[in-house]
């Protein structure tokens, strides 16, 4: 079979048109810079094909093949090498830097924080300090200092966590036995220690009972407050209970007193406040009984005068000086506040953020 003989300008011409559609196709893209190489200039290319042929051109004209091939293959390598450059420096997702920005998820404070906080501002408003007094504290304070000897069946309430620490034979014997503080009435006598009166105290900290329910948790937290000062009655107790409540709960909310016994109050009363949805009545506007408290009134906590053992054992003479003291629970006093709808304590420390996020 004889090979057909073709020109120097033909075979030029046919180099040029598949370098014209080489380039076109680099530039529709849709290939990595590779596949357009094997494609365009490997073996089975039409360049290659081309290049090939110059055996079938005149000897004295293939001179004139070899710079037109060389620059047919550097303008496609320079093209893909483009592409190459310019994939490493730019990202592969456009980034607007004029677009508004994402706004990151905002935490904030938890539920009880947010109470404490709350409790200490209404306070403070009528001239309590926040003081804090220690949550793991000597058996004395939460206990003996109060009126509850060892073996008193009062404690048997409140007993809880104890922290095994052997005294020493002789050394105080107020500091024999550790606990982790069943009540904040232990910063009673640690205030009154201090040594300053009139008393306005207002201490707020962590309790231990072994205890858990729908409206227990082993740990909870209690506001305490004490007032001590010449003459202190009855009437201020109540006086300040009202305005706590009216500022806390509302205006329409205001609390009663029963009496209770507790051995470091003398008298002791549970303080109720009347109820945010029947308000004291008991009953739904549609007659029916309301579900959320025992006949209108909801119970808040511990309260009374402190009694004169108590202000003996912090140094304080009970015939010159009187005072009020009262102890309620941070998490079951923000449970009432109108409009909460919490019926399980524990879903305060659950730690759900699907729960925490509404509050
Ligand atoms: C006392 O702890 C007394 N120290 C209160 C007191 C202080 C009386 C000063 C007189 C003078 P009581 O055990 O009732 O009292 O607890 C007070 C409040 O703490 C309760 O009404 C409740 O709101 C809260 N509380 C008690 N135990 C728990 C618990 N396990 N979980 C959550 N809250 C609790």
């Amino acid at each position: 079979m004889t090979e057909e003989i073709i020109s120097a300008t033909n075979l030029i011409s046919l180099l040029i048109e598949a370098q014209g559609d080489a380039l076109r196709a680099i530039k529709a893209g849709g290939k990595s810079p590779e596949e357009f190489r094997v494609q365009l200039l490997g073996a089975k290319s039409e360049i290659t094909r081309l290049t090939k042929q110059i055996g079938l051109i005149p000897k004295e004209d293939r001179h004139k093949i070899g710079p037109v091939v060389t620059e047919v293959k550097h303008s496609i390598e320079s093209a893909l090498s483009q592409i190459e450059e310019s994939a490493i420096s730019t990202p592969s997702t456009f980034v607007d830097v004029t677009a508004p920005g994402i706004r990151p998820p905002e935490g904030h404070l938890h539920i009880v924080t947010q109470a404490i906080m709350e409790v200490t501002r209404i306070f403070e408003r009528i001239g309590f300090t926040r003081v804090r007094h220690p949550e793991v504290d000597w058996d004395w304070y939460p206990f003996e200092s109060l009126n509850m000897p060892k073996n008193h069946p009062a404690r048997d309430e409140w007993e809880t966590f104890f922290i095994n620490y052997p005294g020493k034979p002789g050394t105080n014997p107020k500091k024999q036995k550790i606990v982790l503080t069943p009540h904040t009435s232990n910063g009673q006598v640690r205030e009154m220690e201090k040594g300053k009166l009139p008393i306005r105290m207002i201490n707020i900290a962590k309790c231990y009972r072994r205890q858990i329910d729908v409206s227990h948790t082993p740990m909870f937290h209690q506001f305490e407050g004490l007032y001590i000062d010449k003459d202190v009655s009855i009437g201020h107790l109540k006086g300040v209970f009202d305005y706590f409540v009216k500022q806390f709960f509302g205006a329409n909310r205001e609390t009663r007193l029963r009496p209770f016994h507790f051995q470091f109050t003398e008298p002791s009363f549970e303080v109720d406040i009347n109820c945010g949805i029947c308000l004291g009545t008991g009953l739904l506007p549609d007659k029916t009984p309301c579900k959320l408290c025992k006949a209108g009134w909801l119970e808040l906590g511990g309260s009374g005068m402190v009694h004169p053992v108590v202000l003996r054992n912090g140094g304080i003479d009970p015939d010159t000086y009187s005072g009020f003291a009262f102890g309620w629970g941070i998490e079951r006093t923000y449970m009432m506040k109108s409009g909460t709808k919490l019926d399980d304590i524990r879903l305060l420390y659950s730690n759900d953020i699907r729960f925490l996020e509404q509050f």
